[in-house]
């Protein structure tokens, strides 16, 4: 089958793993007989350099006419330390989230039995542990107004929600709840924030057409603490979008690394997939960066084009390269030596190809 994709490698180590996916979806296409067409495009702050936008048009309409998205990072040092920029690389993504109305982050955390050693928790703490975040993506505090004063002595940002951005998210986990183990927590901050209020109230009414999922409401503090107490209790947890993005961070710590989560943004018409982590510029160019969040990214891609064997193969050659220790060093036990961004991206390659082979 011929599919269209779009490369969004953006910052910093972007590039980089992105490339080591595409090595892994070239796999793919020789192994299975597809054809991938690649339309490569530019955001955040190699964009602004390039063009003075960090979301220039030519991104947003190559992202509108892919069957699917494959992302990198954005962000660069230069920003982060210059808050006052106007123009800034997080805008890219910020807007392209927007323009294609992803309003949904799907983010699986799986606890890797070869990657125990590696996690900071207790073996018996995490061993197990498999759940997966629903994060609303394009409402809440990121998108609402903010502005600094003139005088830049205060600041606002204002947090909203409709009852319709709440639905359209909550029956995307809910019927996710009931592919899984039919449970949701709903993580919010019911006791002070009047948008949390919507949502319980919009979650309890959703739940009546959904009898046979289990719903249970936690607030964020409680449930950044229970993530590291017993992560095992979570099967879908579903969240506004600012609380969203800080407990995936933190699920990344039961992983093992941040370097290994994937996550998908979806919405009506498109679908984007990104590893969590993000531009990391101290390891750019470095060839050390892990390209397996970016891999399983593209895993992740094949399956929402429906190919789920060619995802499986991707996935199957992971496991393989974390079995074997061929990943680079953010997971590498103390005694063995790490391997380049590049290597693992061809050993991944390889074993795609020689599966295919053996079958
Ligand atoms: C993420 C990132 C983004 C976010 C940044 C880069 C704007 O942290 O995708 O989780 O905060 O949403």
């Amino acid at each position: 089958m011929k599919f269209t994709i779009a490369i969004i490698p953006g910052d910093g180590i972007g590039p980089e793993v992105t490339s080591q996916a595409k090595k892994a979806l070239d796999a793919v296409a020789e192994a299975y007989d597809h054809i991938f067409l690649y339309k490569e495009a530019q955001i955040g702050a190699t964009a602004i350099e390039a063009t003075g936008s960090p979301l220039p048009k030519e991104t947003i309409e190559i992202c509108k006419n892919a069957d699917a998205i494959l992302f990198g990072a954005v962000g660069n040092e230069y920003y982060d330390n210059n808050p006052s920029a106007k123009v800034r690389p997080e805008q890219g993504l910020l807007r392209l989230r927007q323009e294609l109305d992803l309003f949904c982050k799907i983010k699986p955390v799986k606890a890797y039995d070869n990657l125990i050693y590696n996690s900071p928790l207790k073996r018996d703490v995490i061993k197990g542990t498999d759940f997966v975040i629903f994060r609303e993506l394009t409402g809440g505090i990121y998108f609402g107004d903010k502005e600094i004063s003139k005088d830049e002595k205060s600041a606002y940002d204002k947090s909203f929600y409709t009852i319709d951005q709440i639905k359209r998210v909550a029956h995307l986990a809910f019927k996710a709840a009931q592919r899984r183990r039919n449970k949701i927590t709903l993580v919010d901050k019911a006791n002070v924030l009047a948008t949390s209020r919507l949502w319980r109230k919009t979650i309890i009414e959703i739940a009546k057409e959904y009898p046979n999922v289990d719903v249970e409401f936690m607030f964020i503090d409680n449930a950044a603490m229970k993530m590291i107490l017993n992560p095992k209790q979570f099967d879908v947890i579903l969240t506004e979008n600012l609380f969203g993005d800080i407990i995936s961070d933190e699920a990344s710590a039961i992983a093992g690394s941040i370097g290994l989560l994937a996550s998908s943004s979806i919405g009506e018409k498109n679908a984007l997939f990104e590893p969590i982590h993000g531009s990391f510029p101290k390891a750019k160019g470095k060839d050390i960066a892990n390209p397996l969040a970016s891999i399983l990214s593209a895993a992740m891609l094949l399956k929402h084009l429906g190919l789920d064997e060619e995802a499986d193969a991707i996935e199957r050659a992971v496991e393989k390269s974390i079995a074997l220790g061929i990943t680079t060093k953010d997971i590498k036990r103390k005694t063995q030596t790490s391997t380049s961004t590049s290597k693992v991206g061809d050993f991944i390659a390889d074993y795609i190809t020689n599966q295919d082979d053996s079958n």
